[in-house]
């Protein structure tokens, strides 16, 4: 019981310790980090559903913008042996919490080479791999609709056939920029939307809100298409 404790009270102050971090780091820079405070482990659950799906197999996964690591938490005991978790995460110091992370999780005692940290942006990722799952935590709402064009581009190229692509939405930003910011940010806030749109009706394969997180959020999933099976060759000698 004492055990139990104490490492429930480590838990807690790890928690807390990194919540501050995440304020530190949005009051540096809002517009990269996107959010005040990390996801909760009911958004994170939902992020990383199509991996639950897929368990057991050996999987190539890509997590972007992952921040203090809440969401690559939630990954690491579903990498099954033989997987492997790229992440890229821009911010050094997020970078250096998730070295971190990944050097004492005791589900990667003695295959740490499973998970590689990118201290870079994932449209600069410089890979021929190809994904079965890509996570995304990046900020959208907050970015340029050119950039968002890119880097959606770039995630279903990365996506093998099939594979499947999830990403979160605040409920309500739309609504609270164009009440408290310029025309000009509401009507990129906008245009952003359009961007995600586009993808969400050619793509998208589910959608869900997770009430239990501060905002609440909606889920995204969108899943490359397959290429379509050949055709049956002609039997031989079929009558015409
Ligand atoms: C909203 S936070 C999400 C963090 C974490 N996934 C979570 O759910 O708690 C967005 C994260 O994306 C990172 N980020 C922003 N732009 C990025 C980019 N272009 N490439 C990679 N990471 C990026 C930020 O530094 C931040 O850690």
């Amino acid at each position: 019981m004492e055990n139990w404790i104490t490492s429930h009270d480590r838990v807690l102050a790890q928690r807390q310790a990194e919540g501050w971090m995440f304020l530190i780091e949005a009051a540096r820079d809002i517009r990269t980090t996107g959010a005040l405070a990390p996801s909760s482990p009911a958004l994170a659950r939902a992020l990383t559903d199509p991996v639950r799906t897929l368990a057991g197999r050996p999987l190539n996964i890509l997590e972007a913008g992952a921040g203090t690591g809440a969401v690559t938490r939630t990954l690491i005991p579903l990498l099954s042996p033989g997987s492997r978790l790229d992440i890229a995460e821009s911010n050094p110091r997020f970078t250096a919490r998730l070295h971190h992370l990944a050097r004492t999780h005791p589900h990667l005692a003695g295959r740490r080479q499973q998970v590689r940290i990118h201290s870079r942006r994932v449209q600069d990722l410089d890979t021929d791999r190809r994904y079965d799952v890509i996570v995304s935590g990046l900020p959208f709402a907050n970015f340029l609709p050119d950039q968002v064009e890119t880097i959606m581009g770039r995630y279903l190229e990365m996506l093998h056939p099939g594979g499947a692509l999830t990403y979160f939405a605040y409920l309500g930003t739309r609504r609270a920029r164009a009440l408290l910011s310029s025309r000009a940010q509401a009507r990129r806030h906008h245009a952003v939307e359009e961007v995600l749109a586009g993808y969400q009706r050619r793509y998208a394969t589910g959608c869900w809100t997770v009430w239990a997180n501060l905002p609440p959020a909606k889920v995204w999933q969108l899943t490359r298409p397959a290429p379509a099976p050949a055709p049956a060759p002609a039997a031989v000698g079929a009558r015409r």
